[in-house]
């Protein structure tokens, strides 16, 4: 029985995932049943996502070069009376949830994109908890200072590929490199599987231009 639950995107291949963790597939059941191993594609190569075929021996070119430092030092804070909004660009994942769900807040092409005071705390904490990356993220308080905790909803710890796009890690999975280096940890995240992304291990939005589709939720 593996007790930790961890994801490691080993040197120019998939993800190990260990420790029973769900894999949601388009239906909701879970493609990873009773499994306590299983090797994800990274590649976006592979003839049987969402696991790995092998195809990353045909030159796959996967290091990772995400920042490894505290999420804190890379967030931006927005303040409005009631909320602060965290906005960490660096590994939007750009699937649009905020801009498609809440233009009076997160406005496409405009700088700065976000204005806190654009809708009432509620409605703008209910669209960033529909970010799949955790690039955003908010606590119901305009006092927080740069090293608050952000409010998360409960979130089972599983993966679930996305249509076209990313895993979505949720539930505060560690991911950890083959060299043993850690990633803070995040209650939510989304990670490249196009094999495109430009801040592997997390998507970098890459998948939108190169046109990858592979089935996913
Ligand atoms: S990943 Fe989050 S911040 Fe990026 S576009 Fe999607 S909802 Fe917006
Ligand atoms: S899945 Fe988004 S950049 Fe690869």
């Amino acid at each position: 029985m593996v007790e930790t639950k961890s994801i490691t995107p080993s040197e120019n291949g998939p993800y190990f995932i260990e420790g029973a963790i769900a894999i949601r597939g388009t239906d909701g059941q879970n493609l990873a049943e009773g499994k306590e191993r299983v090797l994800l594609c990274r590649c976006g190569g592979s003839a049987n996502k969402p696991f790995c075929d092998g195809t990353h021996r045909n030159g796959f070119e996967g290091t990772e070069v995400a920042d490894r430092g505290p999420i804190a030092s890379r967030r931006v804070a927005f303040k409005a009376p009631g909320i602060t909004i965290f906005d960490d660009r660096s590994i939007c994942a750009h699937s649009g949830n905020c801009t498609d769900n809440l233009t009076k807040v997160f406005k496409l092409g405009i700088e700065p994109w976000i204005d806190p005071t654009g809708e009432a705390p509620s409605e703008i904490a209910r669209v960033v908890n529909m970010c799949p990356s955790g690039a955003l993220s908010y606590v119901l308080d305009d006092t927080a200072g740069p090293d608050a905790t952000p409010t998360e909803v409960a979130r089972p710890q599983e993966v679930t590929p996305l249509k076209n796009g990313p895993y979505a890690v949720t539930g505060g999975i560690s991911a950890t490199s083959p060299s043993g280096e850690p990633y803070e940890i995040r209650d939510r995240c989304t990670l490249c599987r196009c094999g495109a992304s430009t801040n592997k291990p997390f998507c970098s939005g890459a998948h939108w231009d190169k046109g990858f589709e592979a089935e996913g939720v």
